[in-house]
């Protein structure tokens, strides 16, 4: 059982929002979210988008926020603590977090093989295949990106994963202005734009609303209790409701900033998504333009700064997990937990082309495929779902009301909202999406 140490905390209010911020913000940002919105409808798609994050994305990010500050837990103990029968969601959001980096990782390792590439000079976009297939180059990357994820972690709270945010967040966003600044100048800049932000009415269907609630989600790491473990960190007198909103309002400024960071230089609607937006269709037009060698290092550090700042957020669960629940130390924990994910991700690493056999498993799908289905879709849908009817339903919106008016004591002006949105909107619009999903076998986000 756990040791009655107190609870380590951030030391600010604006250190977890970077935190926080650094979590949300990540690869679903800047290379997943343009190329979802291209495909369906630009405009109209922000549009939806925008509306799934405040109406939906926001009551749930509160939601963990609150359940994390209440119990000072990780999601096995927070759930625990409430409501002991629940215990079984906080150990999915777990498995999840760690399922779920093992793969981020090699898509995060790529970035480090992109600046590398960029820096000496080899830009060839049809390089992008044997990359993928070269089992030495796959599983390198990837261990790099895991180690260095483990060595924020193992700092701790305070000196690993506030001061690392503290650090990342201001280049992250200095880092993406120069880029946008720089696309906006290139001769694509202006047809970029306008397939970004114009609204194409006839791509409006079901499909584009089950689509923005998916990126909603995704985007801001909600249904495995990343937002759990942080909330757990939050002071008492800090304020949730406003923290909560300037997480999901920073996350979303980042995305629709990386609009126009990649529309403008691609100067065009995209054909395909996927991998090769960034690391096919990007390199083509860095390759094309005056000093594109530069720009590209600068923008795949952007890409894998923003990685890093989520796969800490990864980490930490499962770490805060084994520190709550097993006593373990944190160096302990982050090396566990670092080679489980390791042996996760390894296979993950070989299914792009390296080992035949695990690219096509089951439906054509690959071994990292497969793993984005279950939990990067399944899971957190369905983690989000159990999320919403926890608070409502087993804990009580006045119970988690009351936590939330330690340190907003006009919260109580906005119960009525919360509980609308969090008992029936959410829950509704969520198990719409894991319908869709679990029919089609599709992903979505
Ligand atoms: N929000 C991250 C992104 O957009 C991904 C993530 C999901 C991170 C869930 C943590 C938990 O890339």
């Amino acid at each position: 059982m756990s040791a009655p140490q107190s609870r380590a905390h951030w030391g600010s209010k604006f250190g977890f929002v970077l935190a926080a911020a650094g979590s949300a913000i990540g690869l679903g940002n800047i290379w997943r979210f343009p190329y979802v919105t291209n495909e369906n409808g630009g405009g109209i798609f922000v549009l939806i988008y925008l509306a799934a994050i405040v109406l939906l994305g926001l009551p749930v990010m509160l939601a963990e926020l609150t359940i994390g500050r209440h119990t000072e837990k990780n999601p096995v103990g927070a759930f625990g603590h409430i409501a002991p029968k629940w215990k079984w969601v906080g150990y999915l959001g777990v498995i999840t977090g760690v399922a779920i980096l093992s793969y981020y990782g090699v898509v995060a390792g790529w970035t480090l093989g992109y600046i590398v590439k960029s820096a000496s000079g080899d830009l060839d976009p049809k390089a992008f295949g044997a990359f993928i297939s070269n089992p030495a180059q796959q599983i390198g990357y990837l261990l790099v990106f895991i180690l260095m994820t483990m060595s924020v972690v193992a700092f701790g709270v305070q000196k690993g994963i506030e001061r690392m945010a503290q650090v990342l967040m201001p280049l992250l966003l200095l880092l993406m202005v120069a880029l946008i600044i720089r696309g906006l100048t290139l001769p694509t800049a202006a047809a970029g734009l306008k397939f970004y932000l114009y609204p194409d009415f006839d791509h409006l269907s079901a499909k584009t609303f089950l689509f923005a609630i998916g990126q909603a989600f995704f985007s801001l790491s909600l249904g495995m209790g990343a937002m759990i473990t942080y909330g757990s960190y939050i002071k008492k007198d800090d304020n949730l409701a406003t923290s909560a909103i300037a997480v999901v309002g920073f996350d979303t400024l980042i995305a629709i900033m990386a609009g126009f960071l990649i529309f403008p230089v691609i100067g065009h609607s995209l054909t395909k998504g996927g991998p090769t937006l960034v690391f096919v269709t990007m390199i083509e037009q860095f390759n094309a333009m005056a000093g594109g060698q530069w720009v590209s290092c600068l923008f795949f550090l952007l890409l894998g700064i923003a990685a890093l700042t989520s796969t800490v957020s990864l980490l930490e669960v499962a770490t805060a997990y084994m520190i709550d629940e097993h006593n373990v130390s944190r160096g302990k924990a982050v090396l566990i937990i670092g080679a489980v994910t390791t042996a996760l991700g390894v296979p993950a690493a070989l299914s792009l082309g390296a080992v035949p056999a695990l690219s096509s498993i089951a439906g054509g799908k690959g071994f990292l495929d497969i793993m984005d289905f279950l939990f990067g879709n399944v899971s957190l849908t369905f983690g989000a779902l159990m999320t919403c009817v926890f608070l409502v339903y087993r804990w009580g919106i006045y119970n988690a009301a009351t936590e939330v008016k330690e340190g907003c004591p006009t919260f109580g002006k906005y119960v009525l909202f919360w509980r609308i949105f969090l008992g029936y909107v959410a829950p509704a619009a969520i198990a719409t999406m894991l319908v869709y999903i679990l029919v089609t076998g599709q992903g979505l986000g």
